[in-house]
C-alpha cells in the first residue's frame, strides 16, 4: 500500500502562501467595504490557522462593487441527491480532409463555447456557466490512437466576461477583448498550430479548426481554455472537457469497460447564496487577482456531491482534477480495494494498491475499484474531510468478466545517459514589502521575454526544477510526455543567496503510482524535482507552465521552442 505522502506534498492548501495572504471572497470584500464583521463560514475557513489574521485588513474602496450575497454554505445543501451525470460522447458531423492532405478523411467535429445555465444541485437555481457544447464538462471525445480528428472550436461566448478580470495582468490589459478564447488539448501531441497557444485566441463569432493526429498511447487527456490572462476565469466558468484515447494494447487487457468505466471530473467552486459562480477577489479593486482559489463546493462531472448506482463488481474510474488550485487527496473507506493502473499519459507497468491518491490540478489517475464484497453498501469517495461522491452498491450479484491484470505492460525507464542536456530551472515567488505574494515566475523570467528553452526535436533532456517557493507547483509541458526521475530537498536560502545547490536529504524516488508517463509533475516546496523528457512530435512554439491557474495567468508560464532536428 502506498502510505507515504509527505505533508509538504499536501499543498498549497496548507502552505504558507495562505498565511501570507488576506484572501477575500467577493462576498467578504463587500462585507468589509460595508464595514461589517465577517463571520461567514467560508471566510473563516480560508482564514483558518492564520495567526493574528483579522478580517477587514485593507478595506477595499466603496466602488469595489461585489455581489451582496455571502457565499453559499455547503452544509445547507442536501448530500447525494443528484445522480452523477456522465458526459455525452461527442459525435462527428462528417469526415473531412486534413488541410494540406487530400487523404485520408478524418472525423470532423464542431464544438461551440457559449454561455449556458445548469443546475449544479437539485435544490439550487440554474447557474450561469461557460460551456463547450452545452454541458460542463463538455462532450467527451472517444478516439483511437493513430486515428486523427479535426475539431472546429467555435467561439460563441458573450463579448463581456462575468468574472473579475485583472487588467494589470499581462495579456489582460484594458481593451483586450473579454470574450477571447483558445482551446488546448492537455496531454495531446499536437502540431504547434493546433496546440492552442495562449495568444492565439479567437473572438466571439470566430472559430478555428485544429488537427489532433492522436499519434500517442491510450490515455485520458482533457481540453480546456488557455486564453492569456483570463485562463483561470474561463476554466472556472466551465470551459473544459475530456478526450480519451484508446489503443489495442489497452483493449487486450480486459479492464472494466463500457458502462463500468466512469469518468470523474472533480473541481471546486464557490457559489453566491443565489447559486451563481463566485470567484474570489483581492482587497484591491484595481488588482483583483488572487494567488489561489479554494472553493467550498466540490463538483463531480458538474454536480455537487452526486451519487452513482453501481453493481458489486470492478469499475474503472478515470479521474481528472480540473480545479484551478486545489489538490485533491482521494480515498474511500478502508476495506474497499482501489488500485491505480494509470497516470496522466497512460498505464503504469503494474497496478499499485493505493490508500490515497494525491492529484494536483490537471493530473489524472486511472483507478480500478472493486465493489464485489460490498453488496448493498454506500461508499463515499472523499478528499480528506470533503465528501465528493457516493457509490450505492446494489444487492444483486453481478457478473464480472473484467480483469485486473498483475502486469499492464512493459514500461522502460529512460536512462539518464540518454539526455543530451540538463537545464536547471527555478520556480520563484516575488513578494511585496509586506510579504504578500505578487506573483510567481519560472526561472525569474516573464512571459514576454525571449525564449530560453529550445530543445531539439528528437533529443532527450533532463529538466531540474528548483522550487524556491513554499508551495507545491504542478508543472506541465505541452506537446511531450516525460518520466519523473527523483525529488530532493535542498537549502533554498543558500541557493538564493549564494547561488549554490546544497541538498538537505537523500534523493527520493517517485511514488509507485507516479512511475508511468506524466505530463504534469508536482514540484514540492523547497525541493529539486528532476524529469527526463524526450522532445518528440513536432518542431515549433509551445508553452510550459504551472497548472495552478492563478499562477499561470500571472506570469508562471513560459513559451518554449522545439527546434527542427
Ligand atoms: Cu492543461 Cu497549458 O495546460
Ligand atoms: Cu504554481
Amino acid at each position: 500500500m502506498l502510505s507515504f505522502f509527505a505533508a509538504h506534498d499536501l499543498n498549497v492548501t496548507t502552505s504558507s502562501t495562505r498565511r501570507r495572504f488576506l484572501r477575500l471572497s467577493a462576498a467578504a470584500a463587500a462585507a468589509a467595504a460595508a464595514g461589517g464583521t465577517i463571520a461567514h463560514r467560508s471566510f473563516a475557513h480560508t482564514m483558518a490557522g492564520v495567526p493574528g489574521a483579522k478580517a477587514g485588513g485593507p478595506v477595499p474602496a466603496p466602488e469595489a462593487r461585489a455581489p451582496a450575497f455571502p457565499n453559499l454554505d455547503p452544509n445547507t445543501l442536501a448530500r447525494f441527491v443528484d445522480p452523477l451525470p456522465l458526459p455525452a460522447v461527442a459525435q462527428a458531423a462528417e469526415r473531412r480532409a486534413i488541410p494540406g492532405k487530400p487523404a485520408p478523411r478524418v472525423p470532423y467535429y464542431r464544438v461551440a463555447a457559449r454561455a449556458i445555465t445548469s443546475k449544479l444541485h437539485r435544490d439550487l437555481p440554474p447557474t450561469t456557466l461557460w460551456s463547450y457544447g452545452g454541458t460542463v464538462p463538455g462532450p467527451m471525445f472517444e478516439t483511437q490512437s493513430g486515428e486523427g480528428l479535426l475539431i472546429e472550436w467555435a467561439n460563441e461566448l458573450p463579448s463581456r466576461h462575468f468574472l473579475p478580470i485583472d487588467h494589470t495582468l499581462h495579456g489582460a490589459e484594458e481593451g483586450v477583448p473579454e470574450g477571447r478564447s483558445v482551446v488546448h488539448l492537455h496531454g495531446g501531441k499536437a502540431p504547434p498550430e493546433s496546440d492552442g497557444y495562449p495568444e492565439d485566441w479567437t473572438l466571439p463569432g470566430q472559430s478555428r479548426t485544429y488537427h489532433y493526429p492522436n499519434e500517442q498511447a491510450a490515455a485520458l487527456l482533457w481540453y480546456h481554455d488557455h486564453a492569456m490572462g483570463i485562463n483561470r476565469l474561463n476554466i472556472y466558468a466551465g470551459l473544459f472537457g475530456l478526450h480519451v484515447i484508446r489503443d489495442g494494447h489497452e483493449r487486450a487487457l480486459r479492464l472494466p469497460a463500457g458502462k463500468y468505466e466512469i469518468p470523474l471530473v472533480i473541481c471546486d467552486r464557490d457559489l453566491s447564496a443565489d447559486g451563481q459562480l463566485s470567484y474570489p477577489v483581492s482587497a484591491d479593486p484595481a488588482r483583483p487577482w488572487v494567488p489561489e482559489v479554494f472553493g467550498e463546493l466540490h463538483l463531480v462531472n458538474g454536480k455537487i456531491r452526486p451519487f452513482l448506482d453501481v453493481e458489486p463488481r470492478k469499475y474503472r474510474l478515470r479521474v481528472l482534477n480540473a480545479a484551478n488550485g486545489r489538490f485533491y487527496r482521494l480515498s474511500v473507506p478502508p476495506g474497499v480495494m482501489v488500485h491505480q493502473i494509470g497516470t496522466d499519459q497512460g498505464l503504469l507497468p503494474a497496478p499499485v494498491a493505493v490508500a490515497h491518491v494525491l492529484l494536483a490540478p490537471a493530473e489524472r489517475a486511472d483507478l480500478v475499484i472493486d465493489f464485489t464484497p460490498h453488496k448493498g453498501s454506500r461508499i463515499v469517495l472523499s478528499s480528506d474531510s470533503f465528501e465528493l461522491l457516493q457509490f450505492r452498491v446494489s444487492e444483486a450479484a453481478a457478473a464480472d468478466p473484467s480483469e485486473l491484470p498483475s502486469s499492464l505492460g512493459a514500461l522502460a525507464r529512460i536512462e539518464e545517459s540518454a539526455a543530451v542536456q540538463t537545464r536547471r530551472l527555478t520556480l520563484d515567488e516575488s513578494q511585496s514589502p509586506v510579504a504578500e505574494s505578487t506573483g510567481m515566475l519560472l526561472n525569474k523570467t516573464r512571459w514576454h521575454m525571449p525564449v530560453t528553452e529550445s530543445p531539439r526535436l528528437g533529443s532527450t533532456e533532463i529538466w531540474e526544477l528548483v522550487n524556491l517557493t513554499d508551495d507545491t507547483h504542478p508543472i506541465h509541458l505541452h506537446l511531450v510526455r516525460f518520466q519523473i526521475l527523483d525529488r530532493r530537498r535542498f537549502d533554498a536560502f543558500q541557493y538564493m543567496t549564494a547561488g549554490t545547490l546544497r541538498y538537505l536529504g537523500p534523493m527520493m524516488a517517485p511514488d509507485a503510482n507516479e512511475m508511468g508517463w506524466k505530463d504534469t509533475v508536482r514540484v514540492n516546496a523547497k525541493t529539486v524535482t528532476r524529469i527526463i523528457v524526450p522532445f518528440v512530435g513536432y518542431a515549433g512554439r509551445y508553452v510550459w507552465h504551472c497548472h495552478v491557474l492563478e499562477h499561470e495567468d500571472n506570469e508562471m508560464m513560459r513559451p518554449y521552442d522545439v527546434l527542427p532536428a
